[in-house]
């Protein structure tokens, strides 16, 4: 089902999250997990995109997994919604050759005509994003074997579909995203009907029983 997104209250929505995320510049040092725990030893890595020479990142934030790829020798491009989150990224990152991008990921995904060996987004863009939209358009982004997974908090039992999200509290002005949750099965055929092959969909424990775990989604284009 597809939310009204309104773009311009997005940006400002994730360029105060930017803001607060690198008022501690740590938050952008190279480092790739897929999961919200640091040293989680359930985390599969970057592995799992195969052999890339080059990828794409979706909503890539801080840009810390595009640079520790750029530092293994793999081409990366990032799109991210937020000017203040590729201001700076491109500072600190701009050396290392990555191509950080302003945009929405599906209107540059559209009028796109670079093709990835891998895209991805970690807790990125594919979490923010109606999938029936987003997935066809990242198949065609992808070149024939290419990689797409993604990761984000499992969905909350009976809560699927776009799920509301107000900016920073419930006073001021009426700003706000959606996330999308789903099932493990209804992952499955997102990916499925978007063409994708070999899908795997899993939840990843939480290094402490109880806590929250991790939804990891990937799938290979023919
Ligand atoms: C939770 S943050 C991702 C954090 C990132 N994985 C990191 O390690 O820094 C989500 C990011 O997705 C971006 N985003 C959300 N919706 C987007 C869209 N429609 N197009 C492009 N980027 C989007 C936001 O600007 C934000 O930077």
């Amino acid at each position: 089902m597809s939310a009204p997104h309104n773009y311009e209250h997005e940006q400002a929505l994730w360029d105060t999250f930017a803001e607060s995320a690198w008022k501690d510049p740590s938050n952008g040092d190279p480092v790739f997990r897929w999961t919200q725990y640091k040293d989680h030893p359930g985390d599969p890595g970057p592995g799992i995109l195969g052999d890339p020479s080059t990828v794409l990142e979706i909503g890539y934030g801080t840009g810390r997994a595009l640079a520790y790829l750029a530092e293994q020798g793999i081409k990366g491009t990032g799109v991210d919604l937020s000017p203040v989150a590729v201001a700076h990224s491109t500072e600190k990152y701009g050396h290392l050759g990555i191509e950080f991008v302003c945009a929405e990921i599906l209107a540059y995904l559209a009028g796109g005509e670079t093709t990835f060996d891998a895209v991805y987004s970690v807790f990125g863009a594919a979490w923010f994003t109606d999938p029936s939209r987003l997935f066809p358009l990242v198949a065609n982004s992808l070149n024939p074997g290419g990689v797409f997974a993604f990761s984000q908090p499992p969905a909350i039992p009976g809560a699927y579909g776009p799920q509301g999200m107000y900016k920073g509290g419930f006073a001021g002005p009426v700003m706000f995203t959606y996330r999308y949750s789903y099932t493990v099965q209804q992952w499955q055929e997102f990916m499925e009907t978007a063409g994708f092959t070999d899908v795997e969909v899993r939840e990843i424990d939480a290094p402490t029983p109880s806590h929250i775990g991790t939804l990891l989604v990937r799938g290979v284009r023919n």
